[in-house]
């Protein structure tokens, strides 16, 4: 970070801001399975976020094929009792079990409602410092918090107590087919400066 200046100009500040820009979310993936390894790397990067009172509020569940096919599943008895929809079921099952790589993401609660919010926020640190470090290696995600993530079947399956956690995400990963792209609004409309 020797030649990191404050106005930006440096190679390396270049770098991280483009770098966090280019990390799209997708969820159109190649077959191509990603290593184990890669991801046991990036929990491991993840998990260096801030965390107030340093509580690593987070945990990590890698899913195997046999809890994917069980997710899929549910996912698809989940459409049939919220839509009645048998097609759609059918297509979000199958649209599941196309997710090469399921990586849920879970933060414990806490009574106190100040500490809740900044662990879930440390989480979400965590799960940002986990994609761009997957993206670095060419692997896209998907955050998703759809139904399944809050629903009790998902808590059995992978021993999950929902008393004392809850799902702050589950990322679908894997090497991307396309990228979309994505526009932001103008950093003068969110930026206030002050006297
Ligand atoms: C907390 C959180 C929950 C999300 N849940 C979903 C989801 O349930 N379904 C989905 O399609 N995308 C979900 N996303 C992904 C966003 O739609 C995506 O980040 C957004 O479109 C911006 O795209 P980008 O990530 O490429 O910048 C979620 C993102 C976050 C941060």
């Amino acid at each position: 970070m020797s030649e990191s200046l404050p106005d930006g100009e440096s190679r390396n500040l270049r770098l991280i801001g483009e770098r966090i820009r280019a990390r799209r979310t997708t969820k159109l993936f190649l077959k191509q399975e990603v290593s184990r390894e890669l991801i046991r790397d990036a929990i491991e990067v993840a998990r260096w976020a801030p965390n107030h009172h340093l509580t690593e509020p987070w945990h990590f569940y890698l899913l195997g094929p046999e809890k994917i096919k069980a997710c899929a599943s549910l996912i698809a008895s989940l459409v049939r009792e919220t839509k009645g929809d048998d097609d759609l079921a059918e297509f979000k099952e199958a649209s599941a079990l196309s997710m090469p790589g399921w990586l849920l993401v879970t933060c414990e609660k806490s009574e106190d409602e100040l500490r809740q919010r900044e662990d879930y926020a440390s989480v979400c640190c965590a799960i940002q410092n986990l994609t761009l470090y997957l993206a670095e290696a060419n692997v896209a995600c998907k955050w998703t918090t759809g139904l399944i993530t809050r629903d009790e079947r998902l808590f059995s399956l992978l021993d999950i107590d929902p008393e004392t956690t809850f799902v702050v995400g589950l990322i679908w990963y894997g090497f991307p087919k396309t990228l979309p792209t994505q526009s932001r609004k103008a950093t003068s409309e969110i930026l206030t400066e002050t006297d």
